[in-house]
């Protein structure tokens, strides 16, 4: 028996509502896999715990996630905190301090899932971006001199490292030949008018990419490549993009696949000298918190990515498989899908699903 031990920081709002689903679901593959199983500790970090201590996290907070072989994370946020203090207090904190330089963000529209797009399906929407995901335009440097006065200056500085662009842009080349779907990366650049930082982006992708020949590429500007997205997202294969970029064209992504429900994410350390943190792209959702009607499809996908990660096992997939066949089935969703079913109603369904794909 193989023992995963993963670290769980539910956050606030739904993010804790979602992760009881995630983790049933987790435990439910292990129960069907019968060779491994996962033993979880929580921490109760994030905006509420900020309320009462001042902090978002224990000062020692990275000390007691390395142990790990994972982190899973909900949401954090919450109304009477400001949103820079709960990003930079832990989720930067632990992006940065474990060097989890790659966000992945599978944008992939799922059969019964809706699309906003008219006359798209779901062979058209399948394609993943690779952000990086620890300098670049939110390294964090940066100052104000003269506050408050009319002479104020703010400056934020972008960061780009030859060492670490290169290593998202080989990750991204390599993703490209294990899909082997298309083969092709394509760079998300803006060195028009950027003219340091982006041409030194599009300079190191160029260099990568003459390592490999059977990978086509193409590097389009990022406001083209947001147009190209609704336009023909059928195009993409493989996406890399710097921090502040892909943030933005992933939740553009999201949208493509049926919205925040459906939009995972993987914080990866890609030489796993460090764990990997796993979340769902949505937030605490102080609006409908409390009333069962989070839905926990991103979770339970995010808790499926850091399955990719940990195991490689193929058979990871069947969770995908799982949330579709729910979807599909169309009985048993959330609100947000036209549907009456509860967060915990949900994950139940997806659970049966998955034990029917594995004893099929
Ligand atoms: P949000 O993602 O929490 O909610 C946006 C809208 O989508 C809301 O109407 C919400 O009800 C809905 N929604 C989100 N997730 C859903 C789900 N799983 N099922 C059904 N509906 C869902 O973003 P918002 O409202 O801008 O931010 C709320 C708080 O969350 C803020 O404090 C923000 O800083 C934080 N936040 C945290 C993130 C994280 O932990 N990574 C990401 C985004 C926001
Ligand atoms: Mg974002």
């Amino acid at each position: 028996m193989k023992e995963y031990k993963i670290a769980v920081i539910p956050g606030d709002g739904i993010g804790t509502e979602v992760m009881d689903e995630g983790i049933k679901v987790l435990n439910t593959f292990a129960e069907l896999k019968g060779d491994i199983k996962f033993t979880y500790e929580h921490f109760p970090w994030g905006c509420e715990y900020y309320l009462k201590t001042g902090k978002m996290m224990d000062d020692d907070g990275l000390d007691k996630l390395e142990k790990f072989d994972s982190i899973l994370l909900g949401a954090v946020g919450y109304p009477t905190v400001p949103d820079h203090i709960s990003l930079h207090g832990l989720l930067l904190k632990i992006r940065q301090g474990f060097n989890q330089c790659v966000n992945l963000r599978p944008i992939k529209l799922l059969p019964g899932a809706p699309c906003p797009l008219k006359d798209k399906k779901p062979e058209d929407i399948d394609f993943i971006v690779v952000r990086e995901n620890v300098e670049g335009e939110y390294s964090g440097v940066g100052g104000i001199r003269f506050p408050d006065r009319p002479e104020e200056i703010a400056i934020q500085t972008s960061v780009f490292t030859r060492k670490n662009t290169e290593k998202i842009m080989k990750y991204a080349f390599d993703l490209a030949q294990k899909r082997n779907k298309m083969n092709k990366v394509s760079s998300a650049t803006k060195s028009n008018a950027l003219n340091y930082s982006m041409v030194f982006w599009d300079k190191l992708f160029n260099e990568i990419a003459d390592n490999y020949k059977d990978i086509d590429t193409e590097t389009i500007h990022v406001d083209a490549i947001s147009m190209f997205f609704i336009q023909k997202p059928q195009y993409y294969d493989v996406v890399v993009a710097s921090n502040l970029f892909g943030d933005i064209i992933t939740d553009l992504g999201a949208a493509l696949q049926g919205g925040l429900g459906f939009a995972a994410s993987g914080n990866l350390n890609i030489d796993k000298e460090f764990p990997s943190m796993f979340e769902p792209v949505h937030g605490s959702a102080p609006d409908i918190v409390g009333k069962g009607l989070a839905n926990p499809m991103a979770m339970i996908w995010t808790a499926k990515m850091m399955l990719d990660h940990m195991l490689e096992d193929p058979q990871a997939e069947e969770i995908v498989n799982a949330i579709t066949d729910v979807l599909v089935e169309g009985k048993t969703l959330t609100g947000d899908l036209k549907g009456s079913a509860s967060t915990q109603e949900v994950g139940d369904a997806i659970c049966e699903k998955l034990k029917a794909r594995f004893n099929k």
